[in-house]
Protein backbone atom coordinates (compact mmCIF):
# COMPACT_ATOMS: atom_id res chain seq x y z
CA UNK A 1 0.00 0.00 0.00
CA UNK A 2 1.51 3.62 -0.84
CA UNK A 3 2.29 6.18 1.82
CA UNK A 4 -0.69 8.11 0.44
CA UNK A 5 -3.21 9.35 3.07
CA UNK A 6 -7.10 8.51 2.74
CA UNK A 7 -9.90 10.59 3.81
CA UNK A 8 -13.14 9.40 5.44
CA UNK A 9 -15.76 11.63 4.48
CA UNK A 10 -19.15 11.17 6.67
CA UNK A 11 -21.15 14.05 5.31
CA UNK A 12 -25.07 14.26 6.43
CA UNK A 13 -28.35 15.90 5.70
CA UNK A 14 -31.72 15.97 6.59
CA UNK A 15 -33.54 16.11 2.61
CA UNK A 16 -36.77 14.93 4.40
CA UNK A 17 -38.86 12.93 6.66
CA UNK A 18 -40.93 9.82 6.58
CA UNK A 19 -43.08 9.93 8.18
CA UNK A 20 -42.57 13.42 9.88
CA UNK A 21 -39.54 13.45 10.88
CA UNK A 22 -38.81 9.45 12.48
CA UNK A 23 -37.22 8.57 9.72
CA UNK A 24 -36.12 8.75 5.63
CA UNK A 25 -38.01 6.96 3.13
CA UNK A 26 -35.72 4.16 1.16
CA UNK A 27 -36.29 5.93 -2.01
CA UNK A 28 -33.75 8.45 -0.49
CA UNK A 29 -31.22 6.09 0.16
CA UNK A 30 -31.57 4.42 -2.91
CA UNK A 31 -31.30 7.30 -4.63
CA UNK A 32 -27.90 8.52 -2.51
CA UNK A 33 -26.46 5.33 -3.99
CA UNK A 34 -26.99 5.61 -7.19
CA UNK A 35 -25.25 8.86 -7.00
CA UNK A 36 -22.10 7.72 -5.34
CA UNK A 37 -22.13 4.23 -7.40
CA UNK A 38 -21.34 6.76 -10.48
CA UNK A 39 -18.60 8.32 -8.20
CA UNK A 40 -16.79 5.12 -7.71
CA UNK A 41 -16.77 4.19 -11.12
CA UNK A 42 -15.60 7.71 -11.86
CA UNK A 43 -12.73 6.84 -8.97
CA UNK A 44 -13.96 10.23 -7.55
CA UNK A 45 -14.14 7.56 -4.30
CA UNK A 46 -12.89 4.15 -3.25
CA UNK A 47 -15.61 3.09 -1.03
CA UNK A 48 -18.56 4.27 0.68
CA UNK A 49 -21.89 3.30 2.68
CA UNK A 50 -25.44 5.10 2.48
CA UNK A 51 -27.12 4.81 6.26
CA UNK A 52 -29.36 6.78 8.14
CA UNK A 53 -30.33 7.68 11.79
CA UNK A 54 -33.63 8.82 12.22
CA UNK A 55 -34.40 11.53 9.64
CA UNK A 56 -31.18 12.31 8.29
CA UNK A 57 -28.98 10.28 5.43
CA UNK A 58 -25.62 10.33 6.21
CA UNK A 59 -23.10 9.40 3.27
CA UNK A 60 -19.96 7.83 4.45
CA UNK A 61 -17.13 7.84 2.12
CA UNK A 62 -13.29 6.66 1.32
CA UNK A 63 -11.35 8.88 -1.35
CA UNK A 64 -7.74 9.98 -1.27
CA UNK A 65 -8.37 13.90 -2.21
CA UNK A 66 -8.42 15.15 1.08
CA UNK A 67 -10.28 16.84 3.88
CA UNK A 68 -12.43 19.98 2.44
CA UNK A 69 -12.36 18.76 -1.06
CA UNK A 70 -14.89 20.75 -3.00
CA UNK A 71 -15.14 17.55 -5.79
CA UNK A 72 -16.09 15.75 -2.85
CA UNK A 73 -18.52 17.99 -0.94
CA UNK A 74 -19.88 18.94 -4.51
CA UNK A 75 -20.75 15.08 -4.96
CA UNK A 76 -22.50 14.86 -1.70
CA UNK A 77 -24.53 18.31 -2.34
CA UNK A 78 -25.46 16.98 -5.51
CA UNK A 79 -25.95 13.61 -3.84
CA UNK A 80 -28.56 15.14 -1.35
CA UNK A 81 -30.13 17.78 -4.20
CA UNK A 82 -31.48 14.64 -5.99
CA UNK A 83 -32.69 13.25 -3.39
CA UNK A 84 -34.62 15.85 -2.26
CA UNK A 85 -36.20 15.65 -5.70
CA UNK A 86 -37.35 11.95 -4.67
CA UNK A 87 -38.65 13.72 -0.98
CA UNK A 88 -40.38 16.39 -2.91
CA UNK A 89 -42.02 13.85 -5.03
CA UNK A 90 -43.24 12.01 -2.19
CA UNK A 91 -44.13 15.23 -0.25
CA UNK A 92 -42.02 13.98 2.41
CA UNK A 93 -41.95 16.19 5.53
CA UNK A 94 -38.77 19.13 5.31
CA UNK A 95 -37.62 18.10 1.88
CA UNK A 96 -34.59 19.49 1.44
CA UNK A 97 -34.92 20.76 5.22
CA UNK A 98 -30.61 21.12 5.93
CA UNK A 99 -29.75 22.51 1.93
CA UNK A 100 -30.11 26.12 3.15
CA UNK A 101 -28.92 27.96 0.07
CA UNK A 102 -29.61 27.33 -4.00
CA UNK A 103 -26.02 26.81 -5.27
CA UNK A 104 -23.01 24.91 -4.30
CA UNK A 105 -20.03 26.96 -3.70
CA UNK A 106 -17.23 25.20 -2.89
CA UNK A 107 -17.20 23.91 0.74
CA UNK A 108 -20.93 22.01 2.28
CA UNK A 109 -19.98 23.89 5.39
CA UNK A 110 -21.94 26.22 6.18
CA UNK A 111 -24.38 25.39 3.86
CA UNK A 112 -26.36 22.90 5.90
CA UNK A 113 -25.18 19.51 5.95
CA UNK A 114 -22.71 18.23 8.49
CA UNK A 115 -19.71 17.14 8.14
CA UNK A 116 -16.77 15.36 9.95
CA UNK A 117 -13.53 14.39 7.85
CA UNK A 118 -10.06 12.30 8.91
CA UNK A 119 -7.56 12.19 6.68
CA UNK A 120 -4.50 9.44 7.93
CA UNK A 121 -2.25 7.26 6.68
CA UNK A 122 -3.62 3.67 6.84
CA UNK A 123 -2.39 1.25 9.51
CA UNK A 124 -1.58 -2.26 9.15
CA UNK A 125 -5.75 -2.76 10.71
CA UNK A 126 -7.76 0.29 10.78
CA UNK A 127 -10.62 -0.02 12.76
CA UNK A 128 -13.35 3.12 13.10
CA UNK A 129 -16.51 3.97 14.73
CA UNK A 130 -18.64 6.26 12.66
CA UNK A 131 -21.05 7.49 15.07
CA UNK A 132 -24.49 9.09 14.21
CA UNK A 133 -27.21 11.24 16.15
CA UNK A 134 -30.80 12.66 15.66
CA UNK A 135 -32.74 14.52 17.08
CA UNK A 136 -29.71 16.78 19.24
CA UNK A 137 -27.07 19.55 18.66
CA UNK A 138 -23.52 18.75 18.24
CA UNK A 139 -22.51 19.60 21.80
CA UNK A 140 -24.04 15.65 22.20
CA UNK A 141 -20.29 14.28 21.19
CA UNK A 142 -18.88 16.81 24.18
CA UNK A 143 -18.96 14.11 27.33
CA UNK A 144 -18.13 10.95 25.16
CA UNK A 145 -15.86 12.60 23.48
CA UNK A 146 -14.04 13.54 26.83
CA UNK A 147 -14.69 10.38 28.57
CA UNK A 148 -12.94 8.53 25.69
CA UNK A 149 -9.86 10.13 25.42
CA UNK A 150 -9.44 11.78 28.54
CA UNK A 151 -11.35 10.08 31.41
CA UNK A 152 -9.21 7.03 33.19
CA UNK A 153 -12.53 5.42 34.93
CA UNK A 154 -13.48 5.39 31.15
CA UNK A 155 -10.46 4.66 29.08
CA UNK A 156 -8.15 2.41 30.97
CA UNK A 157 -5.94 2.74 27.87
CA UNK A 158 -4.73 6.06 29.58
CA UNK A 159 -3.05 4.40 32.20
CA UNK A 160 -1.91 1.13 30.91
CA UNK A 161 -1.03 1.71 27.66
CA UNK A 162 1.98 3.35 26.68
CA UNK A 163 1.12 4.64 23.71
CA UNK A 164 -1.98 6.79 25.00
CA UNK A 165 -0.29 7.46 28.48
CA UNK A 166 1.06 11.00 27.66
CA UNK A 167 -2.97 11.73 26.13
CA UNK A 168 -4.65 14.11 23.79
CA UNK A 169 -5.26 17.35 22.42
CA UNK A 170 -8.81 18.90 21.91
CA UNK A 171 -9.47 21.32 19.30
CA UNK A 172 -12.59 23.14 20.47
CA UNK A 173 -14.37 25.62 18.66
CA UNK A 174 -16.41 28.25 20.04
CA UNK A 175 -19.26 28.54 17.84
CA UNK A 176 -20.20 31.75 17.99
CA UNK A 177 -17.18 33.76 17.69
CA UNK A 178 -15.92 30.92 15.35
CA UNK A 179 -12.65 29.79 16.65
CA UNK A 180 -10.90 27.12 17.47
CA UNK A 181 -8.17 26.09 20.50
CA UNK A 182 -5.58 23.75 21.53
CA UNK A 183 -5.93 22.25 24.82
CA UNK A 184 -4.30 19.61 26.16
CA UNK A 185 -4.69 16.75 28.57
CA UNK A 186 -4.53 15.82 31.04
CA UNK A 187 -2.36 18.90 31.83
CA UNK A 188 -5.33 21.47 30.70
CA UNK A 189 -8.08 19.04 31.79
CA UNK A 190 -9.78 21.43 33.90
CA UNK A 191 -10.07 24.42 31.38
CA UNK A 192 -10.89 21.81 28.87
CA UNK A 193 -13.93 21.01 30.68
CA UNK A 194 -15.00 24.81 31.84
CA UNK A 195 -15.33 25.71 28.10
CA UNK A 196 -16.91 22.01 27.28
CA UNK A 197 -19.18 21.78 29.96
CA UNK A 198 -21.43 24.32 27.95
CA UNK A 199 -21.80 21.69 25.33
CA UNK A 200 -23.99 24.52 23.79
CA UNK A 201 -21.15 27.18 22.92
CA UNK A 202 -18.36 25.22 23.02
CA UNK A 203 -17.36 22.24 20.77
CA UNK A 204 -14.91 19.15 20.21
CA UNK A 205 -14.05 19.60 17.04
CA UNK A 206 -11.24 17.22 16.44
CA UNK A 207 -8.87 15.26 18.74
CA UNK A 208 -5.08 14.10 18.07
CA UNK A 209 -2.68 11.76 19.93
CA UNK A 210 -0.35 14.12 22.14
CA UNK A 211 3.10 11.84 21.11
CA UNK A 212 2.71 12.29 17.33
CA UNK A 213 0.10 14.68 16.74
CA UNK A 214 -2.20 12.20 14.97
CA UNK A 215 -5.28 12.68 14.32
CA UNK A 216 -7.93 10.57 16.48
CA UNK A 217 -11.52 11.55 15.88
CA UNK A 218 -13.28 14.38 14.26
CA UNK A 219 -16.91 15.85 14.96
CA UNK A 220 -19.33 17.70 12.93
CA UNK A 221 -19.88 21.07 14.65
CA UNK A 222 -22.46 22.70 12.30
CA UNK A 223 -25.28 24.34 13.91
CA UNK A 224 -28.07 25.17 11.33
CA UNK A 225 -29.83 27.76 13.44
CA UNK A 226 -26.74 29.76 13.41
CA UNK A 227 -25.88 29.13 9.28
CA UNK A 228 -29.91 29.89 9.17
CA UNK A 229 -30.43 32.63 11.39
CA UNK A 230 -34.00 30.40 12.38
CA UNK A 231 -34.83 27.44 13.41
CA UNK A 232 -34.56 24.83 10.29
CA UNK A 233 -34.29 21.30 12.01
CA UNK A 234 -31.61 19.95 14.52
CA UNK A 235 -28.20 19.80 13.54
CA UNK A 236 -27.78 16.05 14.47
CA UNK A 237 -24.15 15.53 14.16
CA UNK A 238 -21.69 13.12 13.13
CA UNK A 239 -18.56 11.85 14.85
CA UNK A 240 -15.87 9.54 13.55
CA UNK A 241 -13.51 7.57 15.81
CA UNK A 242 -10.22 5.74 15.42
CA UNK A 243 -9.50 2.29 17.48
CA UNK A 244 -7.35 0.85 18.96
CA UNK A 245 -3.10 0.54 18.63
CA UNK A 246 -2.33 3.69 19.76
CA UNK A 247 -6.13 4.78 20.00
CA UNK A 248 -8.23 3.89 22.35
CA UNK A 249 -10.34 0.23 22.31
CA UNK A 250 -13.58 -0.50 20.26
CA UNK A 251 -14.76 -1.12 23.80
CA UNK A 252 -12.97 1.87 25.64
CA UNK A 253 -14.79 4.16 22.21
CA UNK A 254 -18.14 2.51 23.06
CA UNK A 255 -18.35 3.13 26.65
CA UNK A 256 -19.19 6.46 26.84
CA UNK A 257 -22.50 5.88 25.45
CA UNK A 258 -23.66 3.36 28.73
CA UNK A 259 -24.75 6.41 30.17
CA UNK A 260 -27.53 8.54 28.50
CA UNK A 261 -26.54 11.98 29.23
CA UNK A 262 -28.81 14.76 28.61
CA UNK A 263 -28.47 16.69 24.78
CA UNK A 264 -30.16 19.34 23.44
CA UNK A 265 -33.00 18.56 21.29
CA UNK A 266 -35.75 16.39 20.82
CA UNK A 267 -38.67 17.71 20.08
CA UNK A 268 -38.40 20.18 17.91
CA UNK A 269 -35.25 21.10 18.66
CA UNK A 270 -36.33 22.76 21.94
CA UNK A 271 -35.82 20.04 25.28
CA UNK A 272 -33.55 18.46 26.64
CA UNK A 273 -33.62 14.47 26.78
CA UNK A 274 -30.83 11.55 27.32
CA UNK A 275 -29.31 9.90 23.97
CA UNK A 276 -30.45 6.58 23.72
CA UNK A 277 -27.70 4.13 21.99
CA UNK A 278 -29.53 1.93 19.58
CA UNK A 279 -28.83 -0.54 16.42
CA UNK A 280 -29.79 0.44 13.32
CA UNK A 281 -32.98 -0.58 13.01
CA UNK A 282 -33.84 0.82 16.20
CA UNK A 283 -33.44 4.40 14.86
CA UNK A 284 -36.55 5.91 14.39
CA UNK A 285 -37.44 8.23 17.44
CA UNK A 286 -41.16 8.37 18.22
CA UNK A 287 -42.26 9.15 21.82
CA UNK A 288 -42.30 12.98 21.24
CA UNK A 289 -40.15 12.76 18.68
CA UNK A 290 -37.62 11.45 20.45
CA UNK A 291 -35.98 10.64 22.81
CA UNK A 292 -32.15 11.66 21.04
CA UNK A 293 -30.77 8.58 19.26
CA UNK A 294 -27.07 7.37 18.64
CA UNK A 295 -26.11 4.39 16.60
CA UNK A 296 -22.67 3.53 16.15
CA UNK A 297 -21.53 1.88 12.73
CA UNK A 298 -18.18 0.01 13.37
CA UNK A 299 -15.75 -0.82 10.02
CA UNK A 300 -12.41 -1.74 8.86
CA UNK A 301 -11.06 -0.24 6.15
CA UNK A 302 -8.46 -2.08 4.19
CA UNK A 303 -6.70 -0.64 1.08
CA UNK A 304 -9.55 2.29 1.68
CA UNK A 305 -12.45 -0.26 1.13
CA UNK A 306 -14.91 -0.24 4.36
CA UNK A 307 -15.31 -3.86 5.39
CA UNK A 308 -18.70 -3.56 7.24
CA UNK A 309 -20.55 -1.60 8.60
CA UNK A 310 -20.99 -3.62 11.63
CA UNK A 311 -24.09 -2.29 14.48
CA UNK A 312 -22.21 -1.59 17.18
CA UNK A 313 -25.28 -1.23 19.57
CA UNK A 314 -26.78 -4.62 18.43
CA UNK A 315 -25.61 -6.32 21.45
CA UNK A 316 -28.36 -7.37 24.48
CA UNK A 317 -25.68 -5.19 27.20
CA UNK A 318 -26.65 -2.06 25.61
CA UNK A 319 -30.60 -2.81 26.93
CA UNK A 320 -29.95 -1.99 30.28
CA UNK A 321 -28.65 1.56 29.08
CA UNK A 322 -31.95 1.93 26.86
CA UNK A 323 -33.81 1.37 29.82
CA UNK A 324 -32.34 3.67 31.82
CA UNK A 325 -32.59 6.24 28.79
CA UNK A 326 -36.38 5.20 28.99
CA UNK A 327 -36.97 5.82 32.63
CA UNK A 328 -34.65 9.32 31.69
CA UNK A 329 -37.32 10.49 29.36
CA UNK A 330 -40.53 9.51 31.08
CA UNK A 331 -38.89 11.78 34.01
CA UNK A 332 -37.79 14.62 31.95
CA UNK A 333 -41.25 14.86 30.06
CA UNK A 334 -43.25 14.73 33.31
CA UNK A 335 -41.59 18.43 33.51
CA UNK A 336 -43.77 18.81 30.31
CA UNK A 337 -42.80 22.92 29.60
CA UNK A 338 -40.83 23.76 31.79
CA UNK A 339 -37.20 23.93 32.05
CA UNK A 340 -34.88 22.15 32.35
CA UNK A 341 -36.68 19.56 30.09
CA UNK A 342 -37.64 22.96 27.89
CA UNK A 343 -34.20 24.41 26.84
CA UNK A 344 -33.13 27.71 28.29
CA UNK A 345 -34.96 30.80 26.62
CA UNK A 346 -31.65 31.65 24.25
CA UNK A 347 -31.45 27.63 23.39
CA UNK A 348 -35.07 27.25 22.15
CA UNK A 349 -35.14 26.72 18.39
CA UNK A 350 -39.05 27.64 18.44
CA UNK A 351 -40.54 30.34 20.87
CA UNK A 352 -43.40 32.54 20.88
CA UNK A 353 -41.85 34.50 23.13
CA UNK A 354 -41.29 37.77 20.59
CA UNK A 355 -45.22 37.96 20.13
CA UNK A 356 -46.30 37.24 23.89
CA UNK A 357 -44.00 40.09 24.83
CA UNK A 358 -45.28 42.20 22.19
CA UNK A 359 -49.32 41.64 23.57
CA UNK A 360 -48.06 42.11 27.17
CA UNK A 361 -45.12 44.70 27.44
CA UNK A 362 -47.54 47.61 28.25
CA UNK A 363 -49.13 45.28 30.81
CA UNK A 364 -46.29 44.87 33.15
CA UNK A 365 -46.49 46.92 36.22
CA UNK A 366 -43.97 48.16 38.82
CA UNK A 367 -43.27 45.65 41.41
CA UNK A 368 -44.51 48.49 44.60
CA UNK A 369 -48.02 47.12 44.48
CA UNK A 370 -49.19 50.38 43.01
CA UNK A 371 -51.69 50.68 40.25
CA UNK A 372 -49.92 53.41 39.02
CA UNK A 373 -47.29 52.11 36.46
CA UNK A 374 -44.14 54.13 37.14
CA UNK A 375 -42.48 52.48 34.23
CA UNK A 376 -45.04 53.79 32.34
CA UNK A 377 -43.54 54.78 29.04
CA UNK A 378 -40.46 52.97 29.44
CA UNK A 379 -39.54 50.20 27.69
CA UNK A 380 -39.98 46.88 30.01
CA UNK A 381 -37.49 44.19 28.51
CA UNK A 382 -37.46 40.72 30.37
CA UNK A 383 -33.66 39.52 29.94
CA UNK A 384 -33.42 36.25 28.38
CA UNK A 385 -30.00 35.46 30.18
CA UNK A 386 -29.75 31.76 31.47
CA UNK A 387 -26.83 32.14 33.16
P1 LIG B 1 -6.77 -8.30 22.12
O1 LIG B 1 -5.66 -8.62 23.07
O2 LIG B 1 -7.81 -9.35 21.96
O3 LIG B 1 -6.22 -7.78 20.80
O4 LIG B 1 -7.58 -7.06 22.76
C1 LIG B 1 -6.92 -5.90 23.08
C2 LIG B 1 -7.92 -4.85 23.38
O5 LIG B 1 -7.84 -3.80 22.83
C3 LIG B 1 -9.04 -5.15 24.29
O6 LIG B 1 -9.63 -3.99 24.78
P1 LIG C 1 -35.07 16.96 12.87
O1 LIG C 1 -34.05 17.99 13.24
O2 LIG C 1 -34.55 15.57 13.07
O3 LIG C 1 -35.55 17.20 11.48
O4 LIG C 1 -36.30 17.08 13.87
C1 LIG C 1 -36.97 18.29 13.92
C2 LIG C 1 -38.08 18.35 14.91
O5 LIG C 1 -38.59 19.42 15.11
C3 LIG C 1 -38.51 17.16 15.63
O6 LIG C 1 -39.58 17.45 16.51
MG1 LIG D 1 -36.35 16.38 9.94
MG1 LIG E 1 -32.94 14.68 12.10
Amino acid sequence: MAEKKITLSVIKADVGGFVGHSTIHPDLAKTAIKELEKAVSKKLLIDFHVTNCGDDVELIMTHWRGKDSSDIHELAWNTFKEATKVAQKLKLYGAGQDLLVDAFSGNVKGMGPGVAELEFLERKSEPVIVFMADKCSPGAWNLPLFRMFADPFCTPGLIIDKSMHDGFIFEVVDIHQNKVIKLSCPEQMYDLLMFIGSAENFMIYNVYRKTDGEVAAAASTQKLSLIAGQYVGKDDPVCVVRSQSGFPAVGEILEPFSFPHLVAGWTRGSHYGPLMPCTFKDATPSRLDGPPRVIAAGFQIAEGKLIGPRDMFADSIWDYTRNKTAEAAEYMRRHGPFEPHRLPLKEMEYTTMPQIMKKYESKFLSMDGSAKDKNKGKKITVTTETD
